[in-house]
């Protein structure tokens, strides 16, 4: 099948990026972020920097990779030829590598809980005991290792087939499915006896708390929710007709995003403080209450369950992003290669993700930086890596870029203002590249007298 024509429909389009988009970071990564930030006021930041950046940086990578073309090095040299900007696309390759090594380990971690709830090893356990039993689990260096692999080796056969066609199909009752599984828990959430403090945590914001490093996480928060900044959104592009809204779709993909992240927010908090957990627990924050929250419905084994194949189906449309892009810049269209490239890199991942698995467990005592091997490699992603790719982006499409092209590009299919069109242009071209550079110097303390 020729790579170049693979999303023809919108849909397609849509479920593919939204697929890429909706995933660990929304469910997993904003609960614990949020809860490690004082909550509201880290919200209110995050929702801002989603319109104000995130946004304009997924119109900017669609841009990017409908007028490319081409997988993400080769539409940068196409577009700027004998510079480097290529290496943009390039650091966006060794971020997704970076990013799914230890996205595949919390991948892991729904697979473990899916075998548990499957096999009924968790019924009968009073609501204090899950998290227990999931410390201990994850603690085992074979099962953390061996569901890792697993997650790698799901993500390793979808995109070593190149064909995004069944997953496309699947997703049409995947994405809904996840909705309406987080509306029911939602709905238990904030039946809950003290969800009101919940509720207060995530809505009343309190500035007076707000840190640079709350300011610098919302901000990897937005990028990383929405996969900006390392060529995802260029790649999926370039496989677009000219036909379609550029503009609308990013909408679409942002405010799908946002709605699973509130629904996240409104599942995870009302029950934290109605359970009295701690909601700076740091990434197993999600795992600790999610079958707490589900003990206590009816048929709470069951929905369990079927959220977790949910979570799990949107946890691995993410990671065929992460490893498709690699694998397409690698193997440039040719099938035999994609193959073998799928392979080598996702076993590289896995190799290379090893000691973040294990962070959890025999390795948990060793720090660098302060951090574990884990929270080293999603802090250099999320902070650092992401916020230098969407720099370099909007750097790139407004400095580099023709303005009359990157019209073109969105207002082909779309009616565009020239009002809407020059806002964004100016965004890129000024606000975002000092805003970017702004909260990562901030966080090294410069501004600090
Ligand atoms: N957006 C994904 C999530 O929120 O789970 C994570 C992600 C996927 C980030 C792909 C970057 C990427 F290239």
């Amino acid at each position: 099948m020729n790579q170049r024509e693979q999303f023809s429909t919108r849909l397609g389009f849509i479920l593919a990026t939204a697929g890429s988009a909706i995933g660990l970071g929304a469910i997993w990564k904003f609960p614990y972020v949020a809860g490690q930030n004082g909550g509201g006021a880290f919200l209110f930041i995050f929702i801002v920097f989603t319109f104000i950046l995130a946004l304009p940086l997924m119109m900017a990578e669609f841009a990017i990779g409908r007028t490319g073309g081409e997988d993400a090095v080769t539409s940068f040299k196409k577009i700027a030829p004998n510079t480097k900007w290529h290496w943009v696309a390039i650091l966006g390759m060794i971020t997704c590598f970076i990013l799914l090594s230890f996205y595949s380990v919390i991948g892991g971690w729904v697979i473990t809980y899916l075998g548990k709830a499957m096999t009924g090893s968790l019924n009968g356990l009073h609501a204090n005991e899950y998290a227990s039993v999931f410390e201990q689990t994850i603690a085992n260096p074979w099962i953390s290792l061996g569901v890792q692999l697993i997650f790698i080796l799901i993500t390793i056969l979808v995109v070593a087939k190149g064909v995004q066609g069944g997953i496309e199909k699947a997703a049409k009752i995947m994405m809904p499915a996840l909705a309406i599984l987080f509306i029911i828990l939602v709905i238990r959430a904030l039946t809950l006896d003290g969800a009101g403090k919940g509720l207060a945590f995530l809505f009343q914001p309190d500035f007076s708390k707000l840190t640079s490093k709350a300011v610098l996480d919302a901000m990897g928060q937005s990028f990383f929710t929405l996969s900006i900044g390392v060529s995802v959104m260029i790649t999926y592009s370039s496989y677009l007709p000219r036909t379609e809204n550029l503009p609308r779709s990013a909408v679409s993909i942002v405010s799908m995003n946002i709605m699973i992240v509130l629904l996240a927010g409104l599942a995870i908090f009302p029950a934290v403080f109605s359970f009295g957990l701690a909601p700076d627990a740091g990434p197993v924050l999600l795992f600790h209450v999610l079958p707490t929250i589900f003990s206590q419905l009816p048929l709470g084994m069951f929905f369990f369950t079927a959220f977790l194949i949910v979570f799990l189906f949107a946890a691995l449309t993410s990671a065929f992003s992460m490893l498709e892009i690699i694998v397409s810049v690698l193997s440039k269209g040719d099938s035999m290669k994609r193959r073998k490239y799928a392979w080598i890199i996702g076993i590289a991942i896995f190799i290379f993700g090893i000691p973040s698995s294990l962070s959890y467990g025999v390795l948990s005592d060793i720090t660098i930086f302060d951090k574990s091997f884990f929270d080293l490699a999603d802090y250099a992603v999320s902070n650092i890596l992401m916020p230098l790719g969407a720099l370099m982006m909007a750097i790139f499409v407004s400095w580099k870029m023709k303005k009359s092209v990157l019209f073109e590009q969105l207002s082909s299919g779309s009616n565009i203002s020239r009002g809407i069109f020059t806002s964004w242009y100016y965004l890129l071209r000024y606000v975002a590249p000092v805003l970017i550079f702004a909260v990562m110097l901030d966080v090294l303390g410069v501004w600090d007298k």
